[in-house]
């Protein structure tokens, strides 16, 4: 990502994000050449990484679709623009107002992920006369080699149906007039490196539409999640995440039947590198053992490393002083807000300016008031 443009923003209040959009618009370019190599692959970008409207829009432009799990994320799709005819709407717990506002807005696929929830689907397109089309979202009890936080797919995991019950839903869906079961769903976690994850995922994929085919029963779509990671670590070097390679895994693993599509649902790997936690410092201390540099920014910006303990690669752009070894730590009155331990940095004095890098995927979005904080601004690229 292209870091060095942030310069012509001096003076301005941080903390903020920065986003490189040409850095984007290649990442979206990189994913639909890759996508187009194969018949019936379609992209939905999972707005949960990150809702700006800067960045949505470009999304929007390369022709993806959106894939939702809250009201509120639909409303903010249909406002960057996205047509309601691709948005997919999953979640464990969907209230009865968001399901009538995806009915009302003709939303391409519900992903149900319960039995009550598939019976109130039902009432609620039938009281407004319509027929909804519903995928089942399957615990298909596949691990991932990620953070145990952002694992999904394991059976004591609350997401999706067991796989025990999955005719059972299917049967009962077509005794339903107002629900048109279209496909299964599947998610088995984020910050998926491993290929081999997805080789399981889709085996166990081809497994349960064996079962369902010697039964009769037909799927028009799968719908196998998102999770694709990104390289933390070098973030420079490798920017563009291996989309050849994962697009590639599941052509070759995953077993279609004619007419079949398969929806994605990517979302760190589509945003994750194009943005840029910008802070400044404010003190320099001198504890016991370690040198601290206190920034503007504190997990209420960036929840990442408290939370999943994530280390997001952290420079100095104003010095090039030879390098000495910081805790780069928050305002925020909790022990857990800190950023990063022992990192080597430029020498640091007050008032530099520091970059955490990879922060694109569910840094803004994550933000929170705590402390009575202010939500951090964002700037893109397109405009400086
Ligand atoms: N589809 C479903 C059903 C999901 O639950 C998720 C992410 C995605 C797609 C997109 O996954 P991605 O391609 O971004 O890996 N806040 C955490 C990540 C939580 C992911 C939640 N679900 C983090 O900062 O690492």
């Amino acid at each position: 990502m292209d870091i060095a443009n942030t310069n012509k923003l001096s003076g301005i209040r941080t903390p903020y994000y920065y986003y490189d959009t040409n850095l984007l618009r290649d990442t979206l370019k990189s994913i639909n050449d890759e996508v187009s190599k194969y018949d019936g692959y379609f992209v939905h970008y999972a707005i949960k990484a990150n809702a700006n409207l800067k960045l949505l829009k470009i999304i929007k432009d390369a022709g993806f679709g959106i894939d939702c799990v809250s009201g509120g994320e639909i409303e903010r799709a249909l406002e960057a623009g996205f047509s309601s005819e691709k948005i997919v709407f999953a979640g464990v717990g969907k209230s009865d107002w968001e399901i009538e506002l995806a009915v009302d807005n003709n939303i391409f696929c519900f992903n149900v992920e319960s039995i009550p929830e598939l019976e109130v689907i039902n009432e609620i397109s039938a009281k407004k006369g319509k027929v909804s089309n519903v995928c089942f979202r399957i615990n298909p009890n596949v691990g991932a080699h990620t953070h145990a936080n952002i694992t999904t797919g394991l059976a004591e995991n609350k997401f999706g149906i067991a796989m025990e019950d999955m005719e059972d839903i299917i049967k009962m869906s077509s005794t339903m007039k107002n629900v048109n079961f279209i496909g299964l769903h599947f998610h088995i976690g984020s910050q998926i490196l491993d290929m081999s994850d997805f080789v399981a995922l889709s085996e166990r994929i081809n497994e349960l539409q064996d079962k369902l085919v010697a039964d009769g029963i037909k799927l028009q779509i799968i719908n196998v999640g998102g999770g694709l990671g990104i390289d933390y670590q070098n973030p420079q070097e490798n920017s563009i995440p291996n989309f050849k390679d994962y697009f590639a895994t599941y052509h070759k693993h995953l077993k279609l039947r004619p007419g079949q599509t398969v929806h994605f649902e990517l979302g760190r790997a589509v945003v994750g590198q194009c943005g840029a936690l910008i802070t400044r410092v404010n003190y320099m201390k001198k504890g016991a053992v370690k040198q601290f540099a206190i920034v503007d920014a504190g997990m209420t910006d960036l929840i990442r490393p408290a939370l999943y303990d994530a280390v997001h690669k952290t420079i100095n752009l104003t010095s090039d002083e030879p390098e000495q070894l910081y805790d780069v730590v928050g305002p925020i009155c909790e022990s857990s807000d800190v950023f990063v331990k022992d990192i080597k940095l430029n020498a640091v004095r007050r008032g530099d300016i520091i970059a955490m890098l990879s922060a694109g995927a569910y840094g803004e979005i994550m933000a929170s008031q705590y402390n009575c904080r202010r939500l951090p601004e964002s700037y893109t690229s397109d405009e400086i």
